[in-house]
């Protein structure tokens, strides 16, 4: 068997998500939305064990964190407290021939227009990245509202409910998993830049003189996170900000970075937020958002650390991380190395021919109705339904062959490997245990 290792083309993993069933361009019958994706049925399932998998970690790392799930709608006053109706902004341009947009800050402007050759620029002109709405049957001032475009506003403008309704003590934590939306000028790489995503967010709220503990804690939580769900190490890196790349809300960044086909791009951000929110919103709402320390017997707003990555991104990291071609037998095939805790399915059970169906399917409900995450196939060759697989991610195949029934054993078939190696039937449970949580 030999394997090519290059990384994938952004191509060739946008064909898979669709020839699989991973990805759908949303409404693609009218021609579709950019920016905007469907998830078919693996995809729904590999983005529910990220989301599983991310609450794990976040109670694996501390288990003083509570989860909320806040409005996709938010009022007008929301965001201008949050200072994104001021500065959630990205610099735009437009080719006056072809009527091109661009992002101002990815383009040379000194240069002509890659679309079109002619260089005939705009002035650069700010656009806010919020998707406004009205709310109600009068359409005014009042009555906007926006999609929002970060979950952790939900999180700060409930931080005294929260507080206040749970025994909780500081230091603790907030973690939420929802969508968010950005009416980005230029969507694009597919998952990586979307108009509609999803966010897993944690603000973490500590004590002034913790903060650097926490930072550093939080920076190495998340890198083993990564390893934890498999991704290569040397593709993950840790980058800080420059002062002139800061979030207006951020004193100090960390981005975990992945080195994406088209580079090294930020997954997930970890920012120091200081007490800009929480203060904002008490300057704006004139509600105190300030907790009571008992020991000085003072009042104080909380400083957070934010831990932020998209669902999506994570989503498009594994996929080029696991993504492999190599040659088997003479074939060459398409395979996702996922790490049997990521895989959307965990095991193919495969009668070798139609009419040893029944006893592996019966077999396969066994085990199905615990409650894991299984196919049966009884269709197709066998090779052609290992092929399947292998590009599904699915880490080991059970095949039902006529020894079956002499020596009451299956053979196991490694995806990565390929190797074969026979196991008794009653092990099968153990099996998939051992290799979901190795
Ligand atoms: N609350 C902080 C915040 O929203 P961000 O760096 O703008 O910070 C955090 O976003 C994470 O959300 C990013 O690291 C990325 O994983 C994901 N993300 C941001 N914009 C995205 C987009 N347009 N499409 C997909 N994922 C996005």
């Amino acid at each position: 068997m030999s394997s090519s290792k290059s990384k994938p083309t952004l191509e060739a993993l946008v064909s898979l998500c669709k020839r699989r069933g991973f990805v759908y361009p949303s409404a693609e019958i009218y021609g579709g939305l950019n920016g905007v994706y469907d998830f078919g049925h693996l995809g729904v399932l590999l983005k529910q064990n990220i989301r599983n998998l991310w609450t794990q970690s976040m109670y694996a790392a501390n288990k003083n964190i509570l989860m909320l799930e806040g409005a996709l709608l938010g009022p007008h006053t929301v965001w201008e407290a949050s200072g994104h109706t001021k500065h959630f902004h990205d610099p735009m341009v437009d080719c006056t021939v072809c009527k091109h947009r661009f992002r101002a800050d990815e383009i040379d402007l000194n240069k002509p227009c890659p679309n079109c050759g002619n260089k005939a620029w705009t002035d650069i002109r700010q656009f806010n990245m919020m998707f406004t709405t009205q709310v109600g049957a009068v359409a005014d001032n009042s009555s906007i509202a926006y999609l929002r475009p970060e979950t952790a506003q939900s999180i700060f403008v409930n931080f005294k409910n929260v507080l206040s309704t749970n025994r909780v003590k500081m230091p603790f934590g907030i973690a939420q998993i929802g969508k968010a939306f950005r009416n980005e000028i230029t969507p694009k790489q597919f998952l990586f830049r979307m108009r509609e995503f999803e966010q897993m967010e944690l603000e973490w709220f500590c004590k002034e003189e913790d903060v650097g503990h926490f930072f550093t804690f939080w920076c190495e939580a998340r890198q083993n996170f990564y390893k934890h769900l498999g991704i290569t190490p040397d593709r993950v890196r840790l980058r800080k900000h420059e002062s002139d790349e800061l979030a207006h809300y951020s004193t100090q960044t960390t981005d975990v970075e992945y080195d994406f086909p088209f580079g090294w791009k930020e997954l997930e951000g970890i920012a120091h937020r200081g007490t800009f929110d929480l203060q904002q919103h008490t300057n704006h709402s004139g509600k105190d958002l300030a907790v009571y320390d008992e020991q000085t017997k003072t009042s104080y707003i909380p400083q957070v650390i934010e831990c932020s990555v998209g669902v999506d991104r994570l989503f498009l990291t594994l996929l080029f991380d696991a993504y492999d071609e190599d040659v088997i037998e003479g074939e060459q095939r398409v395979v996702l190395k996922l790490h049997p805790r990521v895989a959307p399915i965990k095991a193919a059970f495969l009668p070798l021919v139609k009419k040893l169906s029944a006893p592996m399917r019966a077999i396969y409900d066994k085990i199905t109705n615990k409650g894991k995450l299984l196919e049966f196939d009884e269709s197709g060759s066998i090779g052609k339904r290992y092929r399947r697989q292998d590009e599904i991610g699915t880490p080991v195949c059970f095949t039902y062959d006529f020894d079956t029934q002499e020596d009451n054993c299956v053979t196991a078939r490694d995806r990565d490997t390929t190797k074969q190696t026979r196991i008794n039937i009653e092990h099968i449970e153990t099996y998939l245990c051992d290799l979901i949580n190795k």
